[in-house]
């Protein structure tokens, strides 16, 4: 009779794994929803793909770019990097929607 409440039990554990797992969102990006009008979970991406060869991924600093991570930029600071760039940074790299959306990214990590 006991053997019978194993497979049960294996079940339950399963079941209540997937919830765990599911509620702590482990694939989602690690970025605070901040206010602002850009979007960081989309500028993860931007950045990802345009600002990351320099910077590193998520931030974390590069060749030649440097660590963004902790910067504490505002917003206006970042908007005017990328419209103006610096160095060997290119000035309008991204514009618009993108732009708006990484600097939301930027800012969220510069208050890590
Ligand atoms: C070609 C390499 C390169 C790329 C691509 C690049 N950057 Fe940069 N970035 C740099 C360098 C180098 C600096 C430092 C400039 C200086 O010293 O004047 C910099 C500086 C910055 C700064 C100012 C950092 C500070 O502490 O003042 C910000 C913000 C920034 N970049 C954001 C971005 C974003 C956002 C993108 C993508 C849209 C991007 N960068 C793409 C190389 C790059």
């Amino acid at each position: 009779m006991r053997r019978l409440w194993r497979p049960l039990l294996v079940g339950a554990v399963i079941v209540v794994a997937v919830f765990a797992f599911a509620r702590a969102r482990v694939f989602e990006p690690s970025v605070a929803k901040s206010a602002g009008p850009g979007d960081p979970y989309a500028g993860q991406l931007v950045f990802e793909s345009t600002c990351a060869s320099c910077h590193g991924i998520g931030g974390k600093g590069g060749t030649p770019g440097p660590r963004l991570i902790g910067s504490r930029l505002t917003a206006s600071q970042v908007s005017a990097q990328i419209d103006q760039g610096s160095g060997v940074m290119p000035a309008r790299l991204v514009s618009g929607t993108d732009e708006a959306n990484v600097v939301a990214y930027v800012v969220s990590i510069g208050s890590k």
